[in-house]
C-alpha cells in the first residue's frame, strides 16, 4: 500500500468522528486533503467546516462546503488534522505547510482532536522533523537568536509567507525531552506568533494507517 492509500486510509475513517448537523474543523496538507474530499460526500449532513488555512479553504469551497469564519463559531465538537510526527503521549510537531497558528487556534476550540497519519509519523521521540515556528518578519534575527540559545538550528524557510503574512523558521537539532515545556518557552519568546509543537493541547484521538489497517489510539 502507497502511504497516499494510507493517508486517504485514516482520513476516511476520520468521516465516522464528524457530528451531522454540526461544524467541523478541518486541518491542512495531503492527509487533510483526503478528509475534505471525504467530507464532500457527507458535505448536506453537516452545518459546515471551519478551515485551517486558505489552502483548505478553497479546497472545502471546490467542493461546496460551507465555510465558516472562526470568529463565528463558539464551539467546535471535533477537529481533523494531520501532523508531522505525533508521540504515544499524542503531543504533535506540525506546520510542515506553515499552517500551525490557525491550526492551534481551530484545535484550541475543538472539544476533540482527531489526528490522521500513516504509520511513518508515529514516532518515540519529537524533534526528527524540523520544528517550524511562525515568526513575525522583523524580529526573525532575535528569535533565531533565542531558538540558537535553546540549542537549536534555525533555517529560515525560502520564499514561503504563511497567511498571516509572516516568515516560518524550520528549527533542527532540538532535544524534545519536554514537549509542554519547550511549546511554552518557545511560544513565550517575543516575536514568535506560534511553534509547531502541540503538546499543552495534543491530539485525544489518533488514526494511524498501517499495512495491517488503522490503529485507533483513544486518550479522550
Ligand atoms: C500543516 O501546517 C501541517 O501541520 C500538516 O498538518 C502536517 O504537515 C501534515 O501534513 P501531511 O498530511 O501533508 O503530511
Amino acid at each position: 500500500m502507497t502511504q497516499d492509500e494510507l493517508k486517504q486510509q485514516a482520513a476516511l475513517l476520520a468521516l465516522d468522528y464528524v457530528i451531522e448537523g454540526k461544524i467541523v474543523g478541518v486541518g491542512t496538507g495531503s492527509t487533510a486533503n483526503f478528509f475534505i474530499d471525504g467530507l464532500a460526500t457527507m458535505k448536506d449532513r453537516i452545518e459546515g467546516a471551519v478551515a485551517s488555512s486558505e489552502a483548505s479553504a478553497r479546497r472545502l469551497a471546490g467542493h461546496g462546503i460551507r465555510l465558516l469564519d472562526m470568529n463565528e463559531v463558539e464551539s467546535l465538537p471535533v477537529y481533523i488534522d494531520g501532523a508531522d510526527e505525533i508521540d504515544a503521549s499524542l503531543a504533535m510537531i506540525k506546520g510542515g505547510g506553515g499552517a500551525q497558528t490557525r491550526e492551534k487556534i481551530v484545535a484550541a476550540v475543538a472539544r476533540t482532536f482527531v489526528c490522521i497519519c500513516d504509520a511513518s509519523k508515529k514516532v518515540e521521540r519529537l524533534g526528527r522533523f524540523p520544528l517550524p515556528i511562525e515568526v513575525i518578519p522583523m524580529a526573525r534575527a532575535q528569535v533565531s537568536r533565542e531558538l540558537v540559545r535553546l540549542g537549536g538550528r534555525p533555517v529560515l524557510r525560502d520564499g514561503f509567507i504563511t497567511d498571516n503574512g509572516n516568515l516560518i523558521l524550520d528549527v533542527h537539532d532540538l532535544a524534545i525531552d519536554d514537549p509542554a515545556g519547550l511549546e511554552i518557552a518557545i511560544d513565550g519568546i517575543v516575536g514568535v506568533v506560534t511553534s509547531g509543537l502541540f503538546a499543552k493541547r495534543g491530539a485525544d484521538v489518533l488514526l494511524l494507517a498501517t499495512a495491517d489497517g488503522v490503529i485507533t489510539y483513544d486518550r479522550s
